[in-house]
Formats: C-alpha cells, structure tokens, sequence
C-alpha cells in the first residue's frame, strides 16, 4: 500500500522542542521515520513492537535474517535491551558514545527474534546527532533502525537518497542535512573472549585498541567468497551497490591511474560508458569525460563522506561501469574499502 511520505526539515544546530512532537508520534504508534544520525540516514521503529519493526523489512526490502540496531538515547535503556554488560564494554561506551560504534550484547527477553534476527544477542547504538538524540528522547522509546535505504543500495547520506528509494513506503522523512561520516558505524562483538570487529567503520582498530588492548577483525570481513560465515549477517549481502559493475584499482598512484585510463579506453571502444572515481590528489592526470573527484587521500574522512554519494550519482549518469581508485587500508581508509570492495562485489586488481 502507498503511503503519503511526510517530509520535515530539521536544522540540528537549531532545534526547538515542539519539531520533534510529531515524528515522535508516529513512532509510538508502530510508524516508519526516516531520520539523521552522524553516520547515515537511519529508519527507524519502535523496536519493542514486533509489527512496526516488520513493516521496517518490508519497506527495505530486507531479508529477515538480517539483525537490526536498536538506538538509544540514554544508557538508562540498556538494562530493559541487555542480559549483561561486560566490564570492558563500560569503558568503550564511556569512551565512544554517542558515535559511530554499535555495540554487541547478549539481549534481553524484552527484544523481539524480529529485531535480532532470531539470534541471541542485540546491536545498540548511541548516535551523535542532536535530532536523532531527542527524536528517541521525545518518544521514550528504544529505536530500531537499519540504514534507511533499499536493501542492497548504498546507504543513505542525504534526505534526497532516502526518498530515492523510500517514497511512499515510510511515513515520515526528518531532513537534517547532510550526515558527516558518510559511513555506518562500527559493529564491535564483546561477548567473547576477544573483541571482535564485525563491520568496520567510523571507530577504527586503532582508536579500539587503545582502550581494548587486543582486539581483532572478524575474519570473514576480508573474505569476498562465501567460505567463512560472517557473525554479522548484515555482511554477507551484496552490498552498497551501485547498479553499474564496479572495479577497484589499488598500488602505486602512477600505476593505478594508468591502469585505470586503459581500461577505461578499452571499455570505451566496446561501447561502454564509463565513470570514473579519482580523488585530489590524482583528478589532473585524467582525460576521460565521467570523473567524479571523491576527496582528498591526505583527508580520507572526505573519501568516506563521498562515497555513497558519489556511487548513486554515477547512477544518476547512467554509467555502464564505474572504474575506481582505492585508498589504504589504514585507520578510516579499511572502512571505505570495505564498502567499496562489498559494492564491487570483490572486483579488484592490485597494480605496482
Ligand atoms: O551507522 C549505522 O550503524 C546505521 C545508522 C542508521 O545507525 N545503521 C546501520 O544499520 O548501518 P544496518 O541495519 O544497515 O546495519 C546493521 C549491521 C548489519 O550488518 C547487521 O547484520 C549487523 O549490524 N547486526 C545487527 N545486529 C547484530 C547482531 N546481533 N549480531 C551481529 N551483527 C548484527
Ligand atoms: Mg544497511
């Protein structure tokens, strides 16, 4: 069934108490609001009621095994969500929330199989946004609410990307700008002996480490095949795509561009329209018509603000295939090229 989608714009600087009334009333009657985090637009659901967080799946598109955050406002909400907080856990919430860190924890009887995705633990997450903050505040409600995209899509960064894929399925849209990181939080797994990185995001390996000591990546986040189930389900989709085939191209500056540039002439004598990712540092050393510059490779937060805006653009251009450099793998740059190799579907070449 269409629903009317109800758009209201909301500036985080500048919030006054009655913007937020009536999202919060849709939510505390089972509705569907879309709404910013610091992240991604997420949509979001009372996540103690079964049906407003399936109406969530059925919006998105989403397979049902597939586990969704739940988002609080207050850590006071954790004791109705959680069977048990680990020691280390206190110390990563004190240090890292609100932020992009979604954490694991055993749940508690009170959270529906339909928001865990019939596992035995439950994801939860502070977001530092002010409307997303007060939006859990005003309703008193803990909040489920995957990225407010089509499932398979890259996740929303702006208002126009949610109602791209969103209009007429939800009940409201709170348009808050532009979010800043750009990509999804973190998923980090305390419930066993060794911290466990699931997804990786905003909160690096670094920054986790320093207050964790050991902490490790899910192996399976590397592997592009279907060899090693990942403990996050979330991973094992086709992801964050683009509709057009994308390939990654990573080494040597000089060498990726070269390496780029010929198979962008390759392509093009086969009658193929190609776009091309470039960044700062490389956009003077091409020729070809579909460049879209990404950011800087000195700033790579840049790159992970840009990203799912710059693949649904390519989109919008109508591109046969979209040919893309790839940064290092340290600190923010693992979590760019994780989506980027996930939209990619494992395409890339490795150039010196
Ligand atoms: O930044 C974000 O995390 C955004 C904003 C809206 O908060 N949300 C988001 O949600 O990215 P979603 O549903 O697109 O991704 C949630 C990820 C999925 O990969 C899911 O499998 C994983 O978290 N996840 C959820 N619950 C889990 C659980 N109990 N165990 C393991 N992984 C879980
Ligand atoms: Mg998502």
């Amino acid at each position: 069934m269409k629903k009317d989608t109800v758009v209201i714009k909301i500036d985080e600087e500048n919030i006054k108490d009655e913007d937020l009334n009536k999202p919060a009333e849709v939510l505390k009657e089972g509705g569907l609001v879309a709404f910013p985090t610091e992240t991604v637009y997420g949509l979001g659901a009372n996540a103690l009621d079964e049906s407003a967080v399936e109406s969530i799946f059925i919006a998105k598109g989403r397979p049902s095994d597939n586990p969704l955050i739940v988002h609080i406002s207050n850590e006071s909400q954790l004791s109705e969500l959680v069977s048990e907080i680990p020691d280390h856990a206190q110390m990563i919430m004190d240090k890292f929330w609100p932020g992009p860190l979604t954490l694991i924890f055993k749940k508690s009887e009170r959270v529906p199989l339909k928001v865990s995705g019939g596992l035995d633990t439950v994801a939860i997450r502070m977001p530092k946004n002010n409307i997303a903050l007060g939006l859990i505040e005003k309703s008193k409600l803990p909040i489920a609410a995957p990225s407010a995209n089509t499932s398979g899509r890259p996740s929303p960064t702006n208002s126009d990307h949610v109602r791209e894929d969103l209009d007429g399925k939800i009940d409201m849209l709170i348009d808050g700008g532009i979010t800043g990181v750009g990509l999804e939080s973190t998923v980090l797994d305390l419930t066993g002996d060794i911290p466990l990185i699931l997804r990786p995001g905003g909160i690096t390996h670094e920054d986790l480490s320093k207050v964790l000591g050991h902490v490790e990546y899910d192996p399976a986040i590397e592997s592009m095949k279907d060899d090693i189930k990942p403990k996050s389900p979330g991973q094992k989709y086709r992801h964050y795509s683009p509709r057009a085939r994308m390939e990654i191209f990573s080494g040597d500056l000089d060498a990726l561009v070269e390496a780029i540039r010929n198979k962008a002439k390759k392509y093009a004598e086969d009658g193929l329209k190609v776009g091309i990712i470039v960044t700062d540092e490389t956009k003077d050393k091409y020729r070809e018509e579909y460049l879209i510059n990404i950011g800087s490779r000195k700033n790579l937060s840049t790159i992970g603000a840009n990203l799912f805006h710059v693949l649904r653009e390519f989109d919008k251009l109508n591109v046969d295939v979209i040919l893309s450099e790839g940064v290092d793998e340290t600190e923010i740059g693992k979590a760019i090229m994780n989506r980027m190799k996930k939209a990619a579907g494992g395409n890339i070449t490795y150039v010196k």
